[in-house]
């Protein structure tokens, strides 16, 4: 991209022919930051290969190097992160800056909780307006001591937005706690606070969200243990535990991989490969919904690549139906719902999606935004509280023709780029900059699939 640094980028795909080829997609966010942040808290060295190297990831690498781990990247691409011990973490000596990233600030927050530290938290605009009380009133009940900055209630568990600052308990008081809400950042500060904290933590999770965390915190040789019980999952932390470094390979990342495999499905013609794609059952929601929306993805290669399930996926253009969307399912793809609303608008039908209250304390609120800018596109959409009903007009018939405020929400600038591949007219994004967060190659590899990127 050639605009100069703090200037917006726009952006703008389009394409004459159908997509194909064979890609890769950058490491699975979620896994690269608990990677950093587990390493970091191993005695020895942690190897991680295929780190996702996005803005996020390196906020976190940054956080957890002002808090004395020694984290540096070979010119492989090899990254090794000699950590302090748990316990260990030394007091940041300037704010730490998590720049757009909710899954930084809310997992360092855990582990901040039960050291002896005091850390501030700052952030940009979009973070700076997500609710932090989720993590806040936990943590408080452990003995951590939280200055947030104030913002509006949210189902009764503060708005306590950023900057904040947090005073760590040392110890910290053991928890058992049933989240309110399906998040499975919570879950993880708790966790992660648990790791510091003299005897056991517990989270009860009513409905499952991605287990990265727990499957990290056993290879990293955390004593955890998970039940399944009528009340739900309930996960199980023995504190004050040693950690073993590891040597961690990091898939790619499904809600990367999910933007080639909507464009492909929509561009007539397209027929593409993504490998080494993470499909573990708590994040693959999507590619369920799709195939039954007439998606032709097909799994190629299933194999286990560092505890994690992997896949190659083959896919190809395809003439897709509305569906009404099983809400059960929403916290294995809620970071995919704005980019199946693309989908359900190049659809022959309606998609009716409910139970994402959630999707409205993302980096953007992602119903409302999405619902904008579709409408904008000439898609007709109704919005609900918990979701939104998209009435797609089938093949090629978006009109297309806007130019879309992405709000710093990586996820809605690369929706609208992908609408604008099967769109009548070109569809604008205002700023791509926010791309750089999780999916820095997302404009090179769109063009190795065959589109034209205009800024
Ligand atoms: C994440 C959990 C999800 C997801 C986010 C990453 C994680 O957030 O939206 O992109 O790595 O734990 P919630 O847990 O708040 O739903």
């Amino acid at each position: 991209m050639s605009a100069a640094p703090g200037q917006p980028q726009p952006l703008c795909l389009t394409t004459t022919r159908p997509l194909s080829g064979d890609v890769t997609v950058p490491g699975d966010k979620s896994i690269s930051h608990r990677s950093l942040m587990l390493g970091a808290l191993a005695v020895g060295e942690t190897r991680v290969t295929g780190l996702l190297e996005g803005e996020d990831v390196l906020a976190t690498a940054a956080a957890m190097r002002a808090m004395g781990a020694d984290i540096s990247r070979n010119d492989a691409g090899e990254w090794r992160i000699h950590g302090v011990g748990v316990g260990g973490l030394l007091q940041p000596q300037t704010a730490l800056d998590m720049g757009n990233s909710g899954t930084s600030t809310r997992l360092l927050m855990g582990l901040v909780a039960s050291h002896p530290i005091t850390a501030t938290f700052v952030g940009d605009a979009s973070l700076s307006s997500r609710p932090m009380g989720r993590v806040i009133t936990p943590l408080a009940q452990m003995g951590a001591t939280i200055s947030a900055t104030p913002g509006p209630d949210i189902k009764g568990l503060g708005r306590q937005t950023l900057p904040l600052t947090l005073t760590g308990a040392c110890p910290a008081i053991p928890l058992r706690y049933t989240l309110p809400v399906a998040s499975a950042q919570v879950k993880s500060a708790i966790l992660l606070a648990g790791l510091n904290t003299p005897g056991d933590t517990t989270v009860i999770e009513p409905i499952p969200t991605r287990d990265h965390s727990e499957r990290m915190l056993a290879g990293f040789g955390a004593r955890l243990t998970v039940e399944t019980a009528p009340e739900g999952r309930i996960i199980t932390i023995h504190g004050e535990a040693e950690l073993k470094p590891q040597t961690i390979v990091v898939p790619g990342d499904p809600s990367s991989a999910a933007f080639p495999m909507v464009a492909a499905l929509i561009v007539p013609g397209s027929d593409i490969i993504i490998r080494n794609v993470g499909i573990n059952p708590t994040r693959a929601g999507l590619i369920a919904v799709l195939q039954a929306m007439g998606g032709d993805i097909t799994l190629l290669n299933q194999r286990d690549v560092g505890g994690e399930p992997v896949a190659d996926l083959h896919v190809r253009h395809s003439a897709l139906m509305g569906i009404e969307v099983p809400p059960d399912g929403a916290p294995s793809m809620i970071d995919e719902y704005p980019i199946l609303f693309v989908a359900a608008a190049c659809a022959q039908g309606r998609t009716v999606c409910h139970g994402l209250e959630e999707l409205r304390v993302k980096e953007s609120d992602r119903i409302a935004v999405m619902a904008e800018g579709l409408m904008a596109c000439g898609i007709a959409c109704e919005e609900l509280a918990d979701g939104l009903i998209v009435a797609g007009q089938g093949g090629d018939a978006v009109p297309g023709g806007a130019t879309i405020n992405a709000r710093l929400d990586h996820r809605i600038a690369m929706c609208f780029a992908v609408l604008g591949l099967n769109a009548r007219r070109p569809v604008r994004i205002d700023d791509a900059r926010p791309i750089q967060t999780s999916f820095p190659t997302f404009v090179p590899m769109m063009q190795q699939l065959g589109a034209t990127a205009d800024h």
